[in-house]
């Protein structure tokens, strides 16, 4: 309600001659960096001028893989969300054949798995320059501890690599594992951060996230980061929609982190009755405790035939595994995001299925 009060407020104003604005800051309208500064990096010594505002989180990504260039190597998460890699495929950092991956690099695959409790084996990561990681993470659900993320920031520190970490998931963690990167000592010099209005505000058509480039984050020569990517923004990109940004701006007032804490809290009770199903069902089921996705095994079995045979016999969409890269063969991904009556129908369904 305040969100929609807040932007009606605001596109009503664009028709006045007092209310008009034409293009905003490229970096975002300041209120909304101070506040995204003091609500999600307080006390982290992160400030207003190094939050950037964005129309997502998606969009942000493309950016930072324009500000790398194609001549990097990556290393992704395996399973992950499949913008880290479809945008590096884009740029030209793989290649089909032995001297275009010569060429351009290629992408590292850190297979995280229930065997490894989905936190990479570290000693068989090969260096590269940038390393996606995402936590809470999508598909699997899993987030990382502190003490992963420590090794994972000295892995960092020691291969001079830069972390693009993205947050999107954060507001649902139950556990008490860093909700941001830059809780761990050191990590703002090896380390930017992503995230989005999108999962915690129902905000995914809306359009508004942010992306942080602490400015203590150099290259190997000693320029800063934060320099190119402002560059790459205001090149590309003219800011978030005013409107939007007003929405953002009601997010995060008094009453808006409480209906946002309202909204994960009944995603996450739709989570808990998904898992208590594939539980009662016999299945090993991981994710669901610190992110709205729940991450059912299926051994032995193709993530496709699986979902097929959902689809085909309950008519429940999930998410076949494998798409979110070869480690996810095997699994599907089953999302909280529905109606309450929705989800319900849709357990019901699988225990009729399976039991
Ligand atoms: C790409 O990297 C290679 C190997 O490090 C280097 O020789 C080459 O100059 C780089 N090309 C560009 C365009 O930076
Ligand atoms: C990367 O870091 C790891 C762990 O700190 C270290 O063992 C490894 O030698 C480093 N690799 C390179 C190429 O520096």
């Amino acid at each position: 309600m305040i969100v929609l009060l807040f932007t009606i407020e605001r596109a009503e104003a664009l028709s006045t001659l007092e209310g008009y604005s034409g293009y905003g800051p490229e970096q975002g309208e300041k209120p909304l960096r101070t506040a995204i500064a003091s609500t999600f990096y307080s006390g982290l010594g992160i400030e207003e001028d190094d939050i950037f505002v964005s129309d997502g989180a998606k969009c942000d990504i493309s950016r930072l893989q324009m500000v790398f260039g194609a001549n990097v190597t990556m290393a992704v998460q395996d399973p992950s969300y499949p913008a880290y890699v479809d945008s590096s495929v884009i740029m030209g950092q793989t290649g089909q054949f032995q001297k275009d991956i010569e060429k351009y690099g290629k992408i590292e695959y850190m297979r995280c798995t229930p065997e490894n409790g989905f936190f990479p084996d570290l000693s068989k990561v090969s260096r590269t320059d940038i390393i996606f990681f995402c936590s809470p993470n999508n598909p699997t659900g899993s987030a990382a501890t502190r003490e992963q993320l420590t090794r994972l920031v000295q892995f960092a520190r020691d291969n001079g690599s830069i972390i693009v970490y993205d947050s999107a998931y954060a507001m649902y963690m139950s556990d008490d594992n860093p909700r941001s990167i830059f809780e761990i000592p050191g990590a703002k010099e090896v380390a930017l951060e992503t995230s989005s209005f999108s999962k915690y505000a129902g905000f995914t058509g809306v359009r508004l996230g942010w992306t942080v480039v602490p400015k203590q984050l150099l290259y190997s020569d000693g320029f800063p980061v934060v320099k190119d990517f402002n560059r790459v923004v205001c090149t590309s990109f003219n800011g978030a929609s005013n409107i939007c940004q007003a929405g953002g701006r009601a997010c995060l007032s008094p009453e808006g982190l409480k209906a946002m804490s309202e909204v994960i809290g009944f995603y996450k009770e739709n989570t808990n009755i998904i898992m208590d199903t594939f539980n009662s069902l016999g299945f090993n089921v991981y994710g669901g405790k610190n992110a709205p996705y729940v991450w059912v095994h299926f051994p032995g079995q193709s993530s496709w035939d699986v979902f097929s045979e959902i689809l085909e016999k309950t008519h429940v969409v999930t998410t076949p595994g494998s798409g979110f890269g070869p480690g996810g063969e095997g699994f599907v991904r089953v999302s909280a995001f529905g109606h309450r009556e929705n989800v319900l129908e849709a357990c019901r369904r699988f225990k009729q299925l399976y039991n």
